[in-house]
Order: C-alpha cells, then structure tokens, then sequence
C-alpha cells in the first residue's frame, strides 16, 4: 500500500451498481471517493446487469477526483469471483479499489489479492496498483482483524459495516448506528469502533466508519459522525447527496486547528534547526511544543492539505 495515507476519503458515497441514474447523479457529487455496488444494494436478480452498468459507467468516466471503488459480493456467495473478473476484466484500468464486504478471515483479502494479480497480469495492468477496502461487519471478522489488517499489501482501509455487524451479534435493534434502547452507560459502538482504529492504525490503513440510514435525521448523523470523527477515523459513508456536506466537514480539520498545526511544525522545524538554536523544545505562544506535538500536529495537517485547506495564518521566527 503506497496510496491510502495519502488519498482523502473523508465521504465515501454508496451507489447502486444496477442504477443507471443514480450512478450518473454520483459523477457530481463532492464526494472523495464512489463506490458502485453489486452486493447489499443490488438484487440477486440484477448483479448480472449490474456489472455491465459498472463496467460501462467506468469506462465512460466522469469521476475525476474520486476514488472509484466497486463493492463485489462476499465470499460465501456465488457471485465473488465473477464480479472481480468481470469488473477487473473490462475495467481495471479505470478503478482504483475493490471493496470486500463480510471479510471474516485473512485468507478472505488473500484470495481476492491473488485473483486482482492474475487479472493484472493476465489484461496487462500494472500488476499490485488496485487496493483493497475490507470491510468489518461480523463478530468473526473483528476478532481476526490484526491479521486481516496485515493480509496483503493491497489493503488500503478498514470500514465498519454497522448493519451487518447488529445483526451478527444480535444487537436489540434494528436503527443502524443509533445507540440500542435500554443500554444507558455510553457508547454501545465504543469497542468495535477502537478495536478498528487500533488495527487501522497499527497497519498504517484508513479507519472508515459506515453507514447512517436515517437519511432525513441530518442531527442524527452528525452526532454518529463527531463520535467516530473525533476518535480519529478518516471518514463515513454517506448515502444521499444530502449527508454529503456535513460529513466532509466533520472529517476535516476546523481551520484553526489546521492553522495551528501548521504553525507547530514551523516553529518545531525552525527551533530544531541551527538557526533556530538546535533546541528540542521550545515556546509557542504560550504553549511548549516538542516532538510528540509534531507528531500530532502532522496528522491534524496532513488531512487537512489532503482535503485542499489553506492556512490563514503563518508563523514568524523572532527577530535575531
Ligand atoms: C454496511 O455494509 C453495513 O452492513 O452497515
Ligand atoms: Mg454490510
């Protein structure tokens, strides 16, 4: 993985794989990254279909910008390995990401990395470029997700499938995302939540939290959203053009803290240097920053030049 760093994927929009319309609709979101999907989204009866819109809507374009990503079927279905064939066959070189739902096992990611190779090579793209999103929604596949993590190179994020995941541990209810009624002593998503950061973290992947399918409750979802945004995840599904707004607002950094990051890193590169006194700490303001507040202060400027921010204010060494 050489890319996921890097790429901003603070929204990630759902798009039916087998709708025409909604495809074209996506194509003017500002979104950072699709993906079209042949799994929950799209009916038994229409996947066949379905991979004919996607391999066509990609080859058209028109999502300059974007991550371009299709959501294949899960193992334990019939459909895996035509998808990726046929997606990859006839479009690989307009698709930057596979996504995997239901990942319960290493070897889940290992098999789809084989099967990417052969097709890389085998149609002459550039074998190992297509990333993996795996995502996380089974008791199974979190508690195998440090392996997951680390299964191929390929991996590039790892998203909570909140859906799914109520329904594999038989969560009393059926609101996806909201807290389950009758537990009142903090977060029921807590563990799940930290146990994907930490691995995505560990492994040097995106943390990417799912969906919220109350689409009108914009309050709702902006409460779900700042838990996970605040715990450190890079970013959140959203499903209607409506979500989209709020959500690349909430994964990016406030312009303050943006401003102050990039402050911190100048003032840390000025006082470490020789002209600045080769002193590992030093004052700014009256805040005392060191090594560890560049290292917090990369991560909070990092999203922020990814999503395109400007600083508003630049930070001076005192006159000599
Ligand atoms: C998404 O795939 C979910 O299950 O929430
Ligand atoms: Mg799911």
């Amino acid at each position: 993985m050489t890319s996921s760093s890097v790429r901003p994927r603070r929204t990630t929009l759902a798009v039916p794989g087998s709708s025409q319309k909604m495809i074209d609709k996506a194509r003017g979101l500002s979104v950072d990254a699709v993906f079209l999907d042949l799994e929950d989204a799209c009916a038994p009866t229409a996947k066949e279909d379905g991979r004919r819109t996607i391999v066509k809507s990609l080859n058209e374009g028109g999502f300059e910008g974007k991550i371009r990503t299709v959501r294949v079927n899960d193992w334990t279905t019939p459909w895996t390995y035509r998808d990726v064939v046929e997606v990859v066959g006839e479009a690989g070189a307009n698709l930057d990401c596979i996504m995997l739902p239901k990942v319960q096992e290493p070897s889940h990611v290992q098999a789809l990395d084989l099967l990417l190779t052969q097709l890389e090579k085998s149609v002459g793209l550039e074998v190992g470029r297509i990333g993996i999103e795996v995502q996380i929604e089974t008791a199974k596949g979190l508690l195998a997700i440090d392996a997951i993590a680390q299964a191929s190179p390929r991996v590039e994020t790892l998203i909570f499938g909140p859906a799914d995941f109520m329904a594999s541990i038989q969560m009393k209810s059926l609101v996806v995302g909201e807290q389950p009624l009758g537990y009142d002593v903090g977060d029921a998503y807590h563990h799940i939540l930290m146990s994907i950061l930490m691995a995505a973290r560990a492994h040097d992947k995106q943390a990417i939290d799912g969906p919220y399918l109350a689409i009108k409750d914009l309050a709702g979802l902006e409460a779900v959203a700042k838990r996970s945004a605040a715990l450190g995840f890079d970013g959140k599904w959203v499903l209607h053009p409506t979500q989209v707004e709020l959500i690349n607002e909430i994964f990016s950094p406030a312009q303050d803290d943006f401003d102050h990051a990039e402050n911190i890193l100048d003032a840390y590169a000025w006082c470490t240097s020789e002209n600045g006194g080769a002193r590992g700490a030093a004052m700014l303001g009256d805040e005392m920053i060191d090594e560890a507040s560049r290292k917090m202060a990369i991560v909070i400027s990092g999203k922020g030049r990814a999503a395109g921010m400007e600083r508003t204010s630049v930070w001076q060494p005192p006159e000599q």
